[in-house]
């Protein structure tokens, strides 16, 4: 009986990332998900992971994963795309089954490729991410896979951009030149792209430039509404993790690093107040 209930013990929707980057797709999914209670971390003070290697990501990833199984988390979203590419599926198929089976961790990169096929009219796909996330050929292999050879795609590493946004410097001038910088090395492998994912959860705050440097005719797509799709759809068709997800409309905020920092920053880029809490991982 004692391991009934503790199976079915409910607890608040982990949201992960290296950083601020997780905290735009938090925001999409607390607008469509609103009803659940939301424990969001970030590893500030390890942050940025796209340039670490493939054994550091992949242990710091599972280091936060265990920590929010500690609080409670009966599912943990991975709001990173290096973490995804990098860790994704050595703890869903080698961790999880001996910490515990019945929890649940997920990541951001499928849900975009599942929506890729949607927006892309000539097939030409480019992606923007971290070194990590570009080298390991995530985005290609999963596209691939699911699209059989359909489309072409055009990796570009942007390492300069997650180190702007966590500097705060993403709206200032020094921002132009690196965004320029990426956004025309990704046009000289193909002008002809037509889409482009930002491959990385931290580059919606840096998008305004982004933008600003692109064709006007390239769509470019931001992850957070997908990813917020696709978990509610993930709980429609999974009612026993469903009814282990709290509800409660809260958001707590956690992170490794400053916790006075993280929150002014937090606020910052979810236009509301947020209180932070330091915590070591
Ligand atoms: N936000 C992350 C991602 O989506 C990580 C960036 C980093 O820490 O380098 O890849």
């Amino acid at each position: 009986m004692a391991n009934d209930t503790a199976s079915y013990a409910a607890g608040p929707i982990g949201v992960f990332d290296s950083g601020y980057g997780g905290l735009t797709i938090l925001d999409k999914i607390r607008r469509r998900l609103p009803q659940y209670e939301y424990l969001y971390l970030g590893d500030n003070a390890r942050a940025p992971y796209g340039v670490r290697s493939f054994d550091v990501v992949y242990d710091f990833t599972l280091q936060a994963v265990k920590y929010l199984f500690s609080r409670g988390c009966q599912l943990v979203i991975l709001a990173c795309n290096t973490a995804s590419a990098k860790a994704l599926r050595s703890i869903q198929q080698n961790d999880l089954p001996t910490i515990d089976p019945t929890r649940r961790v997920l990541g951001v990169i499928r849900p975009t490729v599942e929506k890729i096929g949607e927006i892309t009219r000539n097939g030409n796909i480019g992606i923007f991410g971290t070194p990590g996330t570009i080298q390991s050929r995530s985005y290609d292999m999963e596209i691939e896979k699911m699209y059989g050879g359909r489309f072409k795609t055009f990796g570009q590493e942007c390492p300069l951009w997650v180190p702007l946004v966590e500097s705060q410097e993403a709206d200032g001038p020094g921002a132009d030149y690196f965004v320029k910088k990426y956004t025309d090395a990704l046009l000289a492998q193909c002008p002809d792209i037509d889409s482009v994912i930002l491959g990385c959860t931290h580059y919606p705050l840096i998008a305004p430039k982004i933008r600003q440097y692109m064709p006007p005719g390239i769509t470019i797509v931001e992850q957070g509404a997908i990813v917020a799709d696709s978990l509610a759809d993930y709980l429609r068709r999974h009612p026993e993790m469903e009814c282990r997800c709290r509800r409660g409309g809260t958001a707590t905020y956690l992170t490794t690093e400053n916790a006075t920092r993280f929150g002014s920053m937090a606020t910052l880029f979810l236009h509301t107040p947020v209180t932070a809490t330091h915590i070591p991982l």
